[in-house]
């Protein structure tokens, strides 16, 4: 069975983006997927401290080659993230900056969230990266502008109408995808 990782992008203290990447776990829960729950804060890998280029997959670090195993066995990503500064959070970055191969000819798609902008220009800031390590990002995605009014008392992030076409639209596309990369493993 095809896997793919929903990856919270952000860490800190009382963060929107875990009950939104909720959400997308329970969107998610109906398909024909393994589905791996990948949060950096409890990931929490340090700063990018291997010695040698990630290229090399020499990895001296076990948490390293915990989160190489774990984005190795992946076959396709949801990425759900804010924009912080009109860019993407360093945590994001510093996770992708671990790896190379095991990135490679494999999907993202993007729930993005935000102000106005709805998280959009901290995505549209990652497209260099993602085009060298050959990250191909869905068509579909989901943008959503002020999440935190679409919590319910209990904290969890309830999607409205169009978002949640929205995401029906960028879950098929990803699980199409997450399937194929599995097939040509
Ligand atoms: C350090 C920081 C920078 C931010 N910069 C932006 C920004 O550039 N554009 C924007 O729309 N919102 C910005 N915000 C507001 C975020 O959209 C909002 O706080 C969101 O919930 C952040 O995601 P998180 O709760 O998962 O950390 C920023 C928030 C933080 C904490």
């Amino acid at each position: 069975m095809a896997k793919v990782m929903i990856l919270v992008a952000s860490v800190r203290e009382g963060r929107t983006g875990l009950p939104v990447a909720k959400w997308v776990e329970r969107e998610l829960s109906s398909r024909d997927v393994e589905v791996d729950f990948a949060d950096l804060k409890e990931i929490d890998l340090p700063f990018m401290d291997e010695p040698n280029h990630p290229a090399a997959q020499q990895y001296t670090k076990e948490h390293t080659k915990a989160w190489a195993k774990r984005v190795a066995e992946t076959d396709a990503f949801i990425w759900v993230t804010p924009e912080y500064n009109h860019s993407f959070t360093a945590p994001l970055k510093n996770a992708i900056d671990y790896l190379v191969h095991e990135w490679r000819d494999k999907s993202v798609a993007f729930v993005s969230y935000g102000g106005q902008s709805s998280g959009t220009r901290g995505v549209a800031g990652l497209g260099e990266t993602l085009g060298y390590l050959g990250l191909n990002r869905t068509v579909a995605n989901v943008e959503i502008s002020h999440p935190w009014g679409h919590l319910t008392d209990g904290g969890e992030f309830e999607g409205t109408g169009p978002m949640n076409e929205a995401m029906k639209a960028t879950i098929d596309e990803i699980v199409n995808d997450a399937d194929s990369h599995a097939k040509n493993r």
